[in-house]
């Protein structure tokens, strides 16, 4: 992997992604950027983007391509240009896609699909629960608290993520559906692409990742997704 890459994870709700970027920014000392959470934060603050996103979120649809991109932009000029920068949840369509080929400039991309079948992330997603204190985040499947609903870490209240009810789960699976597995396809074409068996334990994943980035140290390809290439 180049110094200067963009690595963007790609799959489904809940297939892991923040899961294998916080290992992985850790590990490459990478630049991390959650699109997702950025956006969570915004709304926690009541920021005008906040406000504008929160509603949308709660319902499962994307947040409109022009505010996350630009979420994206001041994160790749903040990077410098000798850092890698890690995408979670960015993009998410084939317009998100041309933006991030204007953005990117010079830098490789570098592509890892994490594939999980919709039953698993379903489960995954209903059981999660974030401390609504420190942040921490529990998986009924995972790492259990002690107390029921109280984090092990800081005694705090642990809450469920408005979008995680199962309704709105099936509007985020039906928005990747439509959305992001016809970038999925057009990004398989690229060289710097490749796929990981998301239905194993997280060490397991990333380990596979690891392995997987290790070998990727190719020159980038020319973007397969390019506006021009898709008209018509
Ligand atoms: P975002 O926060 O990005 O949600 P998401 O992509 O749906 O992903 P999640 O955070 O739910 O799951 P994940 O894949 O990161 O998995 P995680 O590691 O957390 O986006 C939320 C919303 O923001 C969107 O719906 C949209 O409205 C908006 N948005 C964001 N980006 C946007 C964009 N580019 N354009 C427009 N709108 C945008 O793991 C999930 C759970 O599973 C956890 O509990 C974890 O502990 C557990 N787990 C993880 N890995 C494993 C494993 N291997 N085995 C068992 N359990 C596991």
């Amino acid at each position: 992997m180049k110094g200067d890459s963009i690595i963007v994870l790609l799959g489904p709700p809940g297939a892991g992604k923040g899961t294998q970027a916080e290992k992985l920014a850790e590990k490459f000392n990478l630049i991390p950027l959650s699109t997702g959470q950025v956006l969570r934060e915004e709304a926690r603050k009541g920021s005008t983007l906040g406000k504008e996103a929160q509603e949308i979120m709660e319902r499962g649809d994307l947040v409109p391509d022009s505010l996350v991109a630009e979420i994206v932009r001041q994160r790749i000029e903040t990077a410098g240009s000798s850092q890698a920068v890690l995408l979670d949840g960015f993009p998410r369509n084939l317009s998100q896609a041309d933006c991030l080929e204007q953005l990117k400039g010079v830098r490789p991309l570098c592509l890892v699909n994490i594939q999980v079948d919709e039953e698993v992330v379903l489960k995954r997603l209903t059981g999660r629960r974030y401390c609504v204190d420190c942040g921490r985040i529990y998986n009924f499947d995972l790492s259990t608290p002690k107390r029921e609903d109280v984090c092990d870490a800081c005694g705090a209240q642990l809450v469920q993520r408005e979008d995680d009810r199962e309704a709105v789960f099936k509007t985020r699976f039906k928005v990747y559906r439509e959305e992001t597995v016809p970038l999925i396809e057009a990004y398989s074409q690229k060289l710097n692409f490749f796929a990981v068996n998301g239905n194993q334990k997280p060490q397991a994943v990333f380990e596979e990742i690891f392995a997987q980035l290790g070998e990727v140290d190719r020159e980038v390809d020319s973007p397969v997704m390019g506006s021009e290439q898709r008209t018509g």
